[in-house]
């Protein structure tokens, strides 16, 4: 282990990293390398607060977060004042995408029927007042279908092999004016059509016991007249916005020209408070964004919130696809806060998009080690906004808990699942492993003899390393 000579007595001005020897009627104090990683791991730990986490999950998770909405508008303004709250100064990035905004109102009924029905609404599926009979159609492939004719009437269609946006083209090709799937598994089916079709027909999901269901009474010859109504679901352009606050080197002549990026979406799924996805990682990130706004580094570390990540990574890869040629080779690192703080969650992963290890999950290693005594995993992973970093060839990776809660994308989603304990764990972490990149200490190699070097008082004061 590399090991460090501290002197204090009649010079005191030696700094941690060089290799000195004691200066004359001085008595070395030997520190490890690891007693000075965990002393600065500890400047960042003992700032940490995770109320301030939990209490602004709080305020986010009020509401979903839908890209595009008002709410959303709202949670991107209330995270630019808690930036600036901390004496950043903040850029929102606007950008529009081609968006959906679900149904005010669904209705199903079947004449014939006397069980209860709850149809739950398919992501871009269009509006609509349709009836006609009820037929049952499969799986709803292309070769199910091959000598089906469904003209005016509405196809009852269950989940599996192909896609949900599939099934519904396939149905109105062959001229159906409604679709209804039903799951083939326990639970909601919560699903999405993929993209806006012209060519669709209203569709809505039920479940397997309900869709079970309506297939018997077809198979025991009843006719059933359905009424399917799907009112005010709109597709088109929509605005939504990244919030940038940077934190700029503490001295500018000690800069290394590197960018650290620590980032969260701060959207959620409709219908979806999002207590956990994301808020917990854009919560997460301002009070790194807090603690670290007082600490010397020599790194520029940019924090980022992403807006309109559920609708296919758009926010972090407008962000990425507009970076300066310059920006992009300075970024080194991305540190990707999604679903940090659940209760009901496994434990602390890591996701990178090859597999491979990089400097991210090197330095959350190093530093879930020294805390924790075992190095956090990670796994080969994408479906966040690290992924348009990855691409850019960014080392950056995902922090998760795995296996998921069974509360992902659901209204259950709520601040009542957070676990303190959690954040806390995730935030020394991720806030350790930023600082032993971005503090100064760790500018590569610092002069061989020790008076010349000015040692911050502060940081190198004898105290501090008990
Ligand atoms: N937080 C999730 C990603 C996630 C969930 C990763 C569970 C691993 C385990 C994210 O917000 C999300 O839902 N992503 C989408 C993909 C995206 C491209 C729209 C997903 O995974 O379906
Ligand atoms: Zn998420």
């Amino acid at each position: 282990m590399k090991k460090l000579v501290v002197s204090f007595g009649l010079t005191t001005t030696l700094a941690f990293g060089a290799i000195a020897t004691p200066v004359v009627f001085a008595k070395p104090i030997v520190v490890t390398q690891s007693q000075k990683e965990k002393f600065f791991d500890h400047k960042v730990i003992n700032q940490l607060n995770v109320d301030n986490i939990y209490n602004n999950i709080a305020s986010l998770s009020e509401t979903p977060r839908v890209a595009g909405t008002e709410a959303e508008h709202n949670a991107v303004q209330y995270i630019k004042e808690q930036f600036e709250s901390y004496g950043y100064e903040t850029e929102i990035q606007q950008f529009t995408f081609y968006g959906y905004t679900p149904p005010s109102a669904i209705e199903l009924s079947v004449n014939g029927y006397d069980g209860t029905l709850n149809p739950s609404s398919f992501t871009y599926t269009v509006n609509g007042n349709v009836s006609g009979e009820l037929v049952y159609a499969g799986l709803g492939t292309v070769a199910e279908l091959q000598n089906t004719d469904l003209t005016g009437k509405i196809a009852l269609i269950q989940r599996g092999e192909i896609s949900f946006g599939e099934k519904v083209l396939n149905a109105a090709e062959k001229g159906a004016i409604g679709v209804i799937i039903f799951n083939n598994t326990s639970g909601a089916v919560n699903g999405t059509l993929g993209e806006a079709n012209d060519k669709y027909v209203p569709a809505v999901a039920l479940t397997k016991a309900e869709g079970d269901a309506l297939h018997e009474a077809l198979i025991s010859g009843e006719v059933l007249h359905t009424s399917l109504q799907v009112e005010g679901a709109r597709a088109g352009e929509s605005i939504s916005h990244n919030v940038i606050a940077t934190k700029k080197p503490t001295n500018k002549k000690k800069d290394t020209n590197d960018v650290i990026v620590v980032g969260a979406h701060h959207d959620s799924v409709a219908g979806a408070p999002g207590a956990n996805d994301d808020a917990s990682g854009t919560a997460m990130t301002l009070e790194l964004a807090r603690v670290f706004k007082n600490l010397p580094t020599d790194t520029e570390i940019r924090f980022i919130t992403f807006g309109a990540e559920e609708n296919g990574l758009l926010g972090s890869a407008h962000y990425v696809a507009n970076l300066p040629e310059d920006d992009l080779n300075r970024i080194i690192a991305n540190f990707n806060l999604d679903m940090v703080g659940s209760r009901d969650a496994g434990n602390l992963t890591m996701a990178t998009l090859d597999g491979k290890p990089n400097l991210v999950t090197e330095l959350a290693q190093a530093s879930s080690t020294r805390l924790n005594g075992e190095p956090t995993p990670f796994y080969a992973g994408g479906r966040s906004d690290h992924v348009p970093f990855a691409e850019a060839g960014i080392p950056a990776a995902l922090f998760i808990h795995s296996p998921s809660e069974p509360w992902y994308h659901t209204p259950e989603d709520s601040l009542d699942k957070i676990s303190k304990e959690k954040l806390q764990d995730v935030a020394e972490i991720v806030g350790s492993a930023i600082y032993d990149q971005a503090r100064f200490d760790n500018m590569g190699p610092k002069p061989k003899k020790g008076p010349k070097v000015k040692a911050d008082p502060e940081l190198y004061h004898e105290q501090s390393l008990k």
